[in-house]
């Protein structure tokens, strides 16, 4: 089982490290190879994907990605931006399919701001269309405006599009997850999220879903306003199962859910195209603010690695063996800074990564 290992920047390096540690233990025919992304790429090739790592990313089963990016780059002319590595891994791979489970574990309830008894027993899953909308829609760009209500004015304009075959596939993959879940005993519904009201794009989001949703009788279906579902995630974050949506409304709703659970340090997330094949990744950035300093939560990109065993390689025990090992360290009392609270037993980077080989 081919693994392209790819750290990126920042804290990526060191939470990639606790993962590639936990990964080694397993006894699996596991082929690591390592290669650079984002900001480090840029320094050492003078682009964030180079075509050495996109290669290597493209032969492998699945990747295991750090994260990526830097205050520091800001300056840079986009397509040289870190941020560009993960966008291009993505549209080239064809990872479409963006599943971020937001799950509260018991042991961190109190690590929320909310309260307990809205959080405990959490566990929804958002499911981020990946590869379209704003994101990626053509044309894009800035220039001077020499018509309108202001002529000779700068402007500055993105494309909000999507596709009628990308929208059934991202609903699709919802129902079915949906399905899943309502095998395992859960509710088994999906919300669909969109800005139908104002958005032509959205309409279109809706109708589609809605015409999909045909084909699961057994899936419960409802859709939300995406201003409304912003206010429903804090209000009553239990009331969703599996909520679908576009690329944009998902990158801002999934950050806000994973810090319903106390930490977005805790929080894997899965990017999957039409082959199975995906790219693994922590739900959170790069911190540079926290970089170097051995105080990350690894347990998120950890966790990562758990969800490639499952998705991409075919090991559900060792992806559940590692869930497990994760439950038993928090069990034990151990925190990094980001899910201490008093009482609790302070671990580094390093340690939280040993403490999960331990466990295993
Ligand atoms: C994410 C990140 C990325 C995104 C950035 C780094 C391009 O915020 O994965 O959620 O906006 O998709
Ligand atoms: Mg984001």
């Amino acid at each position: 089982m081919k693994i392209a290992v790819l750290p990126g920047d920042g804290i990526g390096t060191e939470i990639v490290a606790e993962a590639v540690k936990v990964l080694n233990v397993l006894g699996l025919p596991l082929e690591m190879e390592t290669a650079l992304v984002g900001g480090a790429a840029y320094e050492a090739h003078g682009h964030p994907l180079p075509e050495s790592t996109l290669k290597l990313a493209k032969d492998a089963d699945a990747i295991l990605f750090g994260a990526v990016g830097d205050w520091k780059y800001d300056k840079l002319d986009r397509p040289l931006r870190p941020e560009q590595a993960i966008l291009g891994l993505r549209k080239n791979l064809g990872l479409f399919a963006n599943f971020r489970p937001a799950i509260c574990y018991e042991q961190l309830v109190g690590a929320s701001s909310l309260k307990p008894e809205l959080i405990s027993g959490l566990d929804i899953l958002i499911i981020r269309e990946l590869t379209g909308d704003i994101y990626f829609g053509q044309p894009r760009g800035r220039r001077i405006a020499s018509d309108g209500h202001f002529p000779g004015v700068e402007e500055a304009f993105d494309t909000m599009r999507y596709s009628k075959p990308e929208i059934e596939r991202i609903a699709h993959v919802a129902f079915q997850a949906a399905r899943k879940r309502k095998a395992m005993g859960k509710e088994g519904r999906v919300t669909s999220v969109d800005k139908a009201n104002v958005l032509e794009t959205f309409q279109f989001w809706k109708d589609v879903v809605t015409e999909v949703g045909q084909q699961y009788p057994d899936v419960a279906l409802d859709h939300m306003y995406v201003d409304n579902a912003a206010m429903q995630l804090v209000k009553e974050p239990k009331r969703f199962d599996v909520v679908v949506t576009g690329n944009m409304f998902g990158d801002i709703l999934s950050d806000e859910a994973s810090m319903l659970t106390g930490s977005i340090g805790m929080l894997p997330s899965a990017s999957l195209n039409a082959n199975n094949q995906g790219l693994y990744e922590p739900s959170h950035g790069s911190a540079p603010d926290i970089a170097g300093k051995g105080i990350a939560n690894p347990l998120a990109t950890i966790l990562s690695a758990a969800m490639m065993l499952r998705f991409s390689l075919n090991q559900e025990e060792a992806a559940q063996r590692i869930e497990a090992a994760v439950q038993k360290v928090l069990a034990q009392g151990l925190r990094t800074a980001d899910i201490y609270s008093e009482g609790t037993t302070r671990a580094s980077t390093c340690e939280m990564g040993d403490a999960v080989v331990k466990a295993l």
